[in-house]
């Protein structure tokens, strides 16, 4: 099985349209370091020849473009893809804006909670998908093969965070409306040898049901949205922490480093990194504290190949 990682930055990519903080202005001066990175997703096929998409980021007409396996098959037929499935981990912005470039009468399912399924049929503009776009609900904790993904299984489980922005509900209560199955984390499981990654690009808090999801992965990929619970606070660019955002941040005692560092796991790569994340600039002491706990931290391109 190999996953190609098609994005690695969050909600806004690297650097974000209208940022001016200090690791959006130093990447687009070419400063050292520092590396552009798209919306998060995912690629994954066990043959090469079909591949699964994990989330549709609004980035993915340039993702698409960049990866020649997702290039159009040169079969005779005028319209051909090898994309037949598309699972998401979410509704968020930046986790289904992509679908709308997967218009075109090209037929593939949608595979997702039916939480998210709702908010899909709920916004009549991803009604030009037209019929030949499947819309599948996921069954939770139950595995299944994505469509036309043969040699690929796929087991979703609940992950704790926070329903979509659009979709906050600011009369609902602190959690503003979430509910089981807003958040999904995924075993993306090779299917000949059975060994498994998952993908969790968004997570509030690691729990013990969440650490036994994860435990025996050959690779965890896992949200990095930030370095500092208050990091866009002191930087000036939102009132918001990771928490209200439903990210947990990676430093701190209640940080994604602590709470995965007993976890029986192989590569820990951190994704979804946001743009004022101070470890996504190489050789700064946020990178190498994060390296130095095992971590590794995504780029796009990058391939994690399971067997
Ligand atoms: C998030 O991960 O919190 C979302 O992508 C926020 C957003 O919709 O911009
Ligand atoms: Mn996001
Ligand atoms: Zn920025």
């Amino acid at each position: 099985m190999i996953i190609k990682v098609l994005g690695s930055a969050a909600g806004g990519g690297f650097p974000q349209w209208n940022c001016n903080c200090r690791n959006c202005a130093d990447v687009r001066r070419g400063v050292g370091g520092l590396v552009p990175r798209t919306q998060s997703s995912l690629a994954v096929s066990a043959d090469g020849l079909s591949w699964m998409l994990v989330d549709a980021s609004p980035d993915l007409r340039q993702q698409i473009a960049a990866t020649p396996e997702l290039d159009p098959q040169t079969d005779g037929r005028s319209r051909a893809s090898p994309i037949t499935a598309v699972v998401l981990t979410s509704a968020d912005v930046d986790h289904v804006a992509g679908l709308l470039s997967l218009r075109e009468s090209q037929p593939f399912s949608i595979h997702a909670d039916p939480r998210v399924l709702s908010a899909l049929a709920a916004s009549s503009i991803f009604g030009v998908l037209g019929g030949c776009v499947r819309r599948l609900p996921i069954p939770r904790n139950e595995v299944f093969e994505p469509e036309g993904c043969a040699g690929l299984g796929i087991e979703a489980f609940a992950v704790p965070g926070k329903v979509a922005l659009y979709l906050e509900d600011e009369g609902a209560g602190p959690g503003l409306g979430t509910a089981l199955g807003d958040v999904i984390g995924l075993k993306v499981i090779d299917g000949l040898s059975g060994r498994f990654a998952c993908y969790v690009p968004g997570c509030a808090a690691v729990d013990g049901g969440l650490l036994r999801q994860l435990a025996g992965a050959a690779a965890v990929l896992f949200d990095g949205t930030l370095y500092r619970d208050d990091e866009m606070i002191a930087q000036g660019l939102s009132q918001k922490t990771g928490r209200r955002m439903g990210h947990i941040s990676m430093s701190g005692v209640d940080g994604s480093v602590a709470a995965l560092a007993g976890l029986d796991a192989g590569r820990r790569i951190f994704t979804h990194v946001n743009n004022s994340n101070p470890a996504l600039r190489e050789g700064s002491p946020e990178r190498e504290w994060v390296e130095a706990a095992g971590w590794e931290i995504a780029h796009d391109g990058m391939e994690v190949v399971i067997r």
